[in-house]
């Protein structure tokens, strides 16, 4: 009977789905990228899923900042080899768990065979963690933005309605989509006057990309500036606890519930990160 229950029981492991991976990034520096992983990680929280952070900002990491976690550990004492992914998970607001980032980590792929091995390895332990896995990763094209990205079930790119940031934001999807053509991009438009300029801004990145690289990108959402949003920042506290109805809680809210909505028109989330992690260290292991 308990043979039974066991088999069972790993019959359901083995077809519960993997964690959706969501890697935000942008082309351009402080468009909100770490504002909006937090946040969005506890909209969908509160709708009832699984969260986790990864502070993957090998740069700038600041997720525990702006959360005020007091942890120990983090991603560096990971890759080091020294920790194990699943043990420096801590407790976030809203039942949500981070992965706190640290500042200044190598180049991933520069890990020796044996510590990239231990990695994968612990991002195996992840899977049954979360429903969805958030990456927090630094802006610009450089490698280890790309692979987070290529890691990931679906792509958000944010950028502002600044011309620099349209700019950048239009390079970076030249890059994914030159790295993988078949990479989901949501947009996001934050730090926006109107709805409006939003909305033009959004469309007029997916209108470039449809048309000279035949890509297209959605538009997740917008956010317009907010002044609860520092105000909150200063406190190390999410604005969304703190500030229920302030107009950018609302619109991760409504972020949220179209990432959730759009689950069941996608065949292929979930499907294979830990495959694709693996892949990817193979690949890039003759470093
Ligand atoms: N919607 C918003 N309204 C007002 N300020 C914002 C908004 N989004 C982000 N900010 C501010 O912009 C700055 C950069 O945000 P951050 O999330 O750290 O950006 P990134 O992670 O892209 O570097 C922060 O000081 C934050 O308070
Ligand atoms: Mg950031």
């Amino acid at each position: 009977m308990s043979d039974q229950a066991e088999k069972l029981r790993a019959l359901a492991a083995a077809h519960r789905a993997q964690p959706r991976v969501i890697t935000v990034t942008s082309g351009k520096g402080g468009v909100g990228k770490s504002n909006i992983v937090i946040n969005l990680a506890i909209a969908v929280s509160r709708m009832g899923k699984r969260v986790l952070v990864i502070d993957a900002d090998l740069g700038l990491a600041n997720v525990d900042i702006l959360l005020g976690l007091k942890n120990t550990f983090n991603l560096q004492h990971a890759i080091d080899g020294k920790m194990k992914l699943r043990d420096i998970v801590v407790e976030g607001p809203a039942g949500i768990k981070v992965i706190p980032g640290s500042s200044g980590i190598p180049h991933i792929a520069n890990m020796n065979r044996r510590r990239r091995q231990e990695f994968i390895t612990s991002f195996k332990e992840l899977e049954g963690e979360a429903d969805m896995i958030l990456i927090d990763t630094s802006a610009g094209m450089t490698r280890n933005v790309i692979t987070f990205a290529l890691l990931a079930d679906d792509i958000i790119l944010v950028t502002t309605p600044e011309p620099s940031a349209i700019t950048d934001a239009y390079a970076m999807i030249k890059v994914i989509h030159a790295e993988k053509a078949t990479a989901r991009v949501g947009l996001v438009v934050n730090l926006t006057r109107s709805e409006t300029q939003a909305l033009e801004v959004a469309d007029r990145i997916a209108q470039v990309s449809r048309q000279f690289l035949n890509f297209p990108v959605s538009v997740l959402g917008t956010m317009p500036t907010d002044p609860y949003v520092p105000r909150a920042v200063m406190q190390r506290q999410p604005w969304s606890e703190l500030y229920p109805k302030a107009p950018a809680t609302k619109a991760v809210k409504q972020m949220a519930a179209r990432i959730l909505n759009g689950e069941e028109n996608s065949a292929v989330h979930g499907a294979g990160f830990i495959q694709r992690v693996s892949a990817f260290f193979k690949t890039n292991s003759q470093a």
